[in-house]
């Protein structure tokens, strides 16, 4: 059966306070929160709908630029998610396949929960499941309101709940999977009669209930997966928990992190086994990192690294959009951008790719064929390439392609002056 999925991203996102930055363009780790949720459903879904009304120009950039089968529609004003889901309407109006709603704002929910989310809503013949959780301290999510005989009678959000609702702790994940022949023409009948005078997406339930339909709750139990961000502080706690979760797949796979609390690694990042990762190193973004390497203390990978095996990038070292032969050491205190580095190389303590040209602002290429030896404090100034073997001396600043084998140096003569400190003593 088909399944299309549609993301709320419309939102202002107002508990943010960000003036520059659209609530689900924040990032965790390199990756923005949007990017999350749409990485997840694309396994599942053959096509995505955005939706997107705040800042909607810059989400709709995005989604352009890295997601395809993703359209993004606008929702203007933003009227309340259930009003937000309505824009898919007339896309949609002659499909009656499956549509799963998520949240831009909910970027720890796993691919594989949401398929056996999917399976569930198949195998009870459901016309429409909400996925819930229990929370401890339920404040803030729409609390799932069950009937005598224990069926999902509705979802009433924290503002219009009596004290005795409050109490629930059930509460909504804001995640659906909806048989949309039979739903669809409940979007023109939801009503903003609510504390928030909004078009509530949660209504459909007692909509469904109504028109005699199957509707389920699909009952979470890692309560921490449909976590939803509102503010700065749930961005912090979700990043935690997604590090936490990261780190302890690395773990698992045979990497050794030596202090996984001052640790963070993406969950876009393949790690080989035996590989160690000391204290205080932050690798953000998509990379590879190979067998029996030793990566930090202090180490910076910012995206796009791709390392091979028994390689050492120590501390203070940042490394972004690379990919290092093996065997090659980066021991201290430099920057690697935009390069190659070929096997058995030694990059000197301090040595800089300059690899933008801030006028132009253009990024250059920096390569290193195999055996290179850079000596300390060098800055190697791209589009620039250093052949085999070839060795550059500590101090130096290279501004054209080395040849293989040579030497080559750009420090000023040392001079020695005897005396000179005791003459001017005098
Ligand atoms: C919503 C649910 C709540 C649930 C919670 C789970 C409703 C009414 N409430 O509350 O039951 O427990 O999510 O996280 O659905 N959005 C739009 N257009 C709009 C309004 C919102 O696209 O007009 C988007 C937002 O960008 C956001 C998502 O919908 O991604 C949810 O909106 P938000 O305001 O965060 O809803 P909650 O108060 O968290
Ligand atoms: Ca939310």
């Amino acid at each position: 059966m088909d399944i299309k999925t549609v993301i709320l991203a419309a939102g202002k996102g107002t508990r943010m306070k960000s003036e520059t930055t659209p609530k689900v363009l924040h990032e965790i780790m390199g990756k923005t929160l949007l990017g999350y949720v749409l990485d997840n459903v694309k396994n599942i879904s053959d096509e995505n709908y955005v939706i997107v009304g705040h800042h909607a120009q810059e989400v709709t950039d995005f989604v352009e630029k890295n997601y395809k089968n993703t359209k993004t529609i606008l929702q203007s004003p933003q009227l309340g998610t259930g009003h937000a889901v309505s824009m898919v309407c007339p896309q949609l109006e002659n499909y009656n396949g499956l549509v799963l709603i998520l949240c831009g704002d909910t970027p720890l929910i796993k691919e594989d929960t949401l398929k056996k989310f999917v399976e569930f809503h198949k195998e009870q013949n459901s016309d429409i499941t909400v996925m819930s959780t229990i929370f401890e301290n339920p404040a803030n999510y729409g609390r799932i309101i069950r009937a005598k005989d224990n069926s999902v009678e509705c979802i009433v959000e924290e503002k219009d709940a009596t004290q005795e609702q409050k109490a629930v702790k059930e509460v909504n994940a804001g995640i659906y999977c909806l048989d949309w022949g039979k739903i669809k023409s409940a979007f023109s009948q939801l009503k903003n009669n609510n504390a928030q005078g909004e078009y509530y997406l949660t209504d459909i339930i007692s909509w469904g209930k109504i028109n005699k339909l199957n509707v389920n709750a699909y009952i979470l139990e890692n309560s921490d997966e449909i976590y939803g961000i509102n503010s700065r502080s749930n961005l912090a706690t979700a990043a935690k928990i997604m590090n936490k979760r990261n780190l302890n797949k690395y773990m698992e796979e045979g990497v050794t992190i030596v202090d996984p609390d001052s640790t963070w690694i993406s969950e876009d990042t393949q790690i080989g086994q035996d590989t160690i990762i000391y204290p205080a190193t932050y690798i953000e973004g998509k990379n590879i990192i190979g067998k029996n390497c030793k990566i930090g203390p202090c180490a910076h990978l910012r995206g796009d690294v791709e390392v091979c095996d028994n390689i050492k990038i120590g501390n203070f070292v940042e490394v972004k959009k690379a990919k290092i032969n093996s065997n090659t050491n980066v021991g201290h205190l430099s920057y690697i951008g935009d390069s190659e580095l070929g096997s058995n190389v030694n990059i000197g303590a301090g040595t800089i790719t300059a690899n933008y040209d801030p006028l132009s602002k253009t990024k250059s290429k920096t390569i290193l064929k195999d055996n290179v030896k850079i000596g300390s404090n060098s800055v190697l100034v791209a589009p620039v390439t250093v052949e085999e073997g070839a060795n550059v001396g500590a101090g130096s600043i290279i501004t054209k392609n080395i040849p293989q084998w040579a030497l080559a140096i750009t420090r000023s003569p040392l001079k020695i002056l005897n005396n000179w400190v005791k003459s001017k003593l005098k």
